[in-house]
Formats: structure tokens, C-alpha cells, sequence
């Protein structure tokens, strides 16, 4: 009988790529599984509880970092080579962040003041993010061109030909208060996805980032992983969870997207499955540390390149088998696999016409887009996150900018000491 929750679990033992490379055999992986199923355990009493955010921060730091940072140094220890060492700390580093932060956000949700969703935009779409992970609307047609001159300049500049890179990921970073932001905001709140976002999250939003993205046919970011190892590009290819809870994600197509023009998928399905907060967040940070040009030189334009180079697919299997992934882990699968077909069974492609609205939820979702065999896909990609995340940084900023202002001071008058000193000795 197929699994209910499957654990999306690959063995790269048997994978063509990984096979014949050299294996370390001294991890103690129950162990590790049990730090990590405790980390967990920790988190989600945390998260219930539904406290003040500075007692779930005190939680945290009692409950949850010591058992991190012991699991970094047991991992650090018996890594290869410094530069593996030095990024997987980082990694940890960085999760343990992310994870504080999420906890933060998911605490500060029992101060969300529901207002009742106005309007049948909202509620549709909230019924549907709730059930699915996803909500999909529909522009308004003066809306949708409104927002189409405001992105025609870049458009124009963004052509295959005009760009750098035609091969890699084609992108246009909009600024919070630019026109193109202001009318894609406008859209989100006209359609009910904004609302609808709101009370799902149940947390107040704000926009985290806006740009605008081409797909077509000749981009090759995603292809080609393991073709050394005789491999075709994965069916599943680019599949993934998103690493933060705190942003909830939005599509807006300017173009008409068809099943050859790279629409967003998404599986449901997956919403439910069970896997860990701390594996997941560090598996983000993880791809992001390894994933930095200093530390593989790859030059090329595949967008994992630890995956790619033979060196850091090395590095790669010297980790614990519970780390041996990707969040981007789709790319991974053999074509024909039973894990394969289910997800490609699983995940609904979402076809429509220019002014296609999607919200869904990527941090519990598996979803990926983009991929073109025909034609093309022009889309704005909006971010929506928690204003209480971008509070709690501002309060870590000043709590750092402080810091340095009691360093500064101390300085200085240990300064005028040594100098008093010499004159009078
Ligand atoms: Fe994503």
C-alpha cells in the first residue's frame, strides 16, 4: 500500500552521480535523527503555546539553541576540509536564525485581530488557500493594463538577446514604492488575495519584494544537472518548499500561460505531509552556504551548483545521510521512479490568461514554475511578509546598533585612560 506521509527521502547511494563516490561511514545517523526529532519536538511546544514573543524567545534559547549548536559541533567535527566546515556553520548559524524568527512570527499570531473578509474575492480565495495552499483569482482588465505599461520598459529591456545571460534566471527587482510595485499591491487587494493571505498567515502582511520575471524556452538554469552521469534533466526538476514561514507568495501572469509556457504547479497533497521544520530550514541554508560562488567557483549557469561539480558532490556525501538533500530536491529524482510519478501525479498546473492571480503557500506547499518548452511566461512575483518579521529585525538592528554605541563609549573612555596614563604614569 502507498504511504500516506511519503518522506521524500532519496538514496543517493544508489544514485548514478553519487554511487561510486567515496561515502563517510562514521555518523551515528539515529543519533543524529533523535537530536533532530527533539529540536522539533521543542519547536512545535513553543509554537503552541501561543505566548509572548520574548518568552518564546526564552524558550528557545533554554530549549532549542543549545541543542543546535551541540549538533553543529558534532557535525563540524568530523567534516573534511575547512572551507565544508566553515559553510556548514554558517548554515547552522543562519537556521538557527530563520528558526528563531518563524518561531517569533508563529507566536505573534495570537494577536491577530480576524475582521470579517469583505467581499466574495476574499473569501474565495481564503476558502481556497485554507483547503489547498492555493487561491487563484482574476485581474481586472483596466488593472492588468495598468500594470502592463508599468512594466513595459523593462519588459523591452528584459528580450532574449537584450539580456546578459539568456540561459540563466531573467529578473527585474522592482522597489517597494516603484509604479510597478504599487499597482501589483493594488491588484492583490482588489482580487481578495491580500486579505485572504491575512487571515490565512493570521498575521499582518506587508510587501517583502516585487519583480518581474521572463521564462523561455532557452533558459537552461535547471537543466542538465547530471548529464556527465548519462542523466536527462528530471521530470520534477526545480521542485521545492520555500525556506521562511513568514512570506507567503504571489504570482500575477502578464502574458497568456498554457502548458508549454512554464505555468506554476503546485501538489496540495503535499500540505499535509509530515517532515521537519529544523531539517527543511537547514536544508535552505545548507543550498544558500554551499551554493556560494567562493566556495565551488562554478561558473556556469545551473542554479545548484553544488549539485554539479564532481568536488562538491564529494562534499556532498560526506555528510550525514538525515543532511543529504536539497530543498530543492526535485531535480534529484530518476525520471520513472515511483517518488516521481506521485508527485507528477500530485501537482496541478495552473493555466490561465493574462491577469492570472495565484497566492499559494510555498513553505508548506512543493510547487515549482518557470520551466518553458514553448513560448514564454512573463510574470510579477510578489512576496508578502509578516510585518511583525521585519519588526523584530528592526528591533535586532537597534539592539545591535546599541551594542556598538556601548563599545564605542567604553573604548573612548578607556582610550582617554591610556592616555592620562602616559602623561601621568
Ligand atoms: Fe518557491
Amino acid at each position: 500500500m502507498e504511504a500516506l506521509f511519503p518522506t521524500l527521502e532519496i538514496d543517493y547511494d544508489e544514485h548514478p552521480a553519487f554511487r561510486n563516490l567515496a561515502r563517510a561511514s562514521s555518523w551515528n545517523d539515529k543519533q543524529l535523527e533523535a537530536w533532530i526529532g527533539e529540536i522539533d519536538l521543542a519547536l512545535d511546544y513553543i509554537e503552541r503555546l501561543q505566548i509572548r514573543v520574548r518568552e518564546a524567545e526564552s524558550h528557545y534559547r533554554d530549549a532549542v539553541l543549545p541543542k543546535i549548536e551541540a549538533l553543529a559541533a558534532y557535525v563540524g567535527q568530523q567534516l573534511p576540509g575547512t572551507a565544508l566546515r566553515k559553510a556548514v556553520a554558517k548554515a547552522f548559524k543562519l537556521c538557527g536564525d530563520e528558526i528563531l524568527l518563524d518561531l517569533r512570527c508563529k507566536n505573534e499570531r495570537r494577536l491577530f485581530d480576524s475582521r470579517p473578509l469583505i467581499g466574495p474575492g476574499e473569501l474565495s480565495c481564503h476558502e481556497s488557500i485554507h483547503e489547498t495552499g492555493l487561491a487563484i483569482a482574476k485581474a481586472d482588465t483596466d488593472d492588468l493594463r495598468r500594470l502592463q505599461e508599468r512594466t513595459h520598459a523593462e519588459r523591452e529591456a528584459m528580450r532574449p538577446g537584450s539580456a546578459a545571460d539568456d540561459a540563466g534566471r531573467n529578473v527585474h527587482a522592482y522597489g517597494q514604492y516603484d509604479p510597478a510595485s504599487r499597482r501589483a499591491v493594488d491588484i492583490l487587494r482588489k482580487t481578495g488575495i491580500w486579505g485572504a493571505a491575512e487571515k490565512y498567515k493570521r498575521l499582518r502582511l506587508e510587501l517583502a519584494y516585487c519583480a518581474l520575471e521572463l521564462s523561455n524556452e532557452g533558459q537552461t538554469w535547471y537543466r542538465d544537472c547530471y548529464s556527465d552521469a548519462g542523466l536527462p534533466t528530471s521530470d520534477t526538476a526545480y521542485l521545492h518548499y520555500d525556506g521562511n514561514f513568514s512570506v507567503i507568495k504571489a504570482l500575477i501572469y502578464l502574458n497568456d500561460v498554457d502548458l508549454q509556457a512554464g505555468p506554476f504547479r503546485y501538489n496540495s497533497q503535499s500540505l499535509k505531509w509530515k517532515r521537519s521544520v529544523f531539517t527543511n530550514t537547514l536544508l535552505v541554508h545548507l543550498d544558500q552556504a554551499l551554493g556560494e560562488r567562493r566556495y565551488h567557483g562554478y561558473g556556469g549557469t545551473y542554479y545548484r551548483p553544488r549539485f554539479k561539480l564532481t568536488s562538491t558532490r564529494n562534499d556532498f556525501a560526506s555528510l550525514p545521510r538525515c543532511f543529504r538533500s536539497s530543498s530543492h530536491f526535485g531535480d534529484d529524482l530518476l525520471n520513472g521512479s515511483p517518488m516521481s510519478k506521485r508527485l507528477l501525479e500530485a501537482e496541478r498546473p495552473v493555466t490561465g490568461p493574462a491577469g492570472t492571480c495565484i497566492l499559494f503557500d510555498g513553505y508548506g506547499g512543493l510547487h515549482r514554475g518557470g520551466l518553458v518548452t514553448k513560448g514564454e511566461r512573463w510574470v510579477i512575483n510578489v512576496g508578502l511578509q509578516a510585518e511583525a518579521a521585519s519588526r523584530f529585525a528592526q528591533r535586532y538592528r537597534r539592539k545591535l546598533r546599541e551594542g556598538v554605541i556601548r563599545f564605542t563609549k567604553i573604548a573612548g573612555v578607556y582610550s582617554i585612560l591610556k592616555r592620562l596614563r602616559r602623561v601621568f604614569p
